[in-house]
């Protein structure tokens, strides 16, 4: 498969994932948790896996800084969307951890300082 559909799985995803996250941050009411909670694991699941084969397809090295930083940050942001629920009063820090961490994953890809 080309490059181009893993950046498409990789990206669609991303926004996938966020877009619910930020709807649990929202809303978090019980009888959503089950759908969002389905939507951003698959979503989740398949941005790393594009990641990979972006990495493998692209010809990166799996020991560049960049990645891992990447890979810490979609580590937080999957962990956002379950802990939405847990602790809903904690909803406008969760806003701006997820776009911190979106933030450094983009940075990564255009800067790759390491
Ligand atoms: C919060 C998590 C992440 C966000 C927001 C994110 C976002 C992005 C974006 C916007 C791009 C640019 C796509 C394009 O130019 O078409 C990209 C590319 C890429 N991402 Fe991610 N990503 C994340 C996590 C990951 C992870 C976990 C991996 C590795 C397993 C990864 C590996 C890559 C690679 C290899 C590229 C291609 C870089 C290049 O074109 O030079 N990303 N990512």
């Amino acid at each position: 498969m080309s490059p181009s559909f893993y950046h498409v799985i990789h990206v669609f995803s991303m926004a996938a994932l966020v877009g619910y996250s930020f709807y649990a941050f929202a809303l978090p009411a019980p009888e959503t948790k089950k759908r969002v909670m389905m939507v951003t694991g698959i979503a989740s699941l398949a941005m790393l896996i594009a990641g990979f084969g972006l990495i493998s397809k692209m010809g990166y090295s799996f020991s560049a800084g960049w990645i891992w930083v990447k890979v810490a940050c979609w580590i937080g942001l999957s962990m956002l969307p379950g802990m939405a629920y847990r602790r809903r009063e904690r909803a406008g820090l969760f806003i701006v951890i997820a776009l911190v961490l979106v933030l450094i994953a983009i940075a990564m890809v255009y800067f790759k300082p390491f």
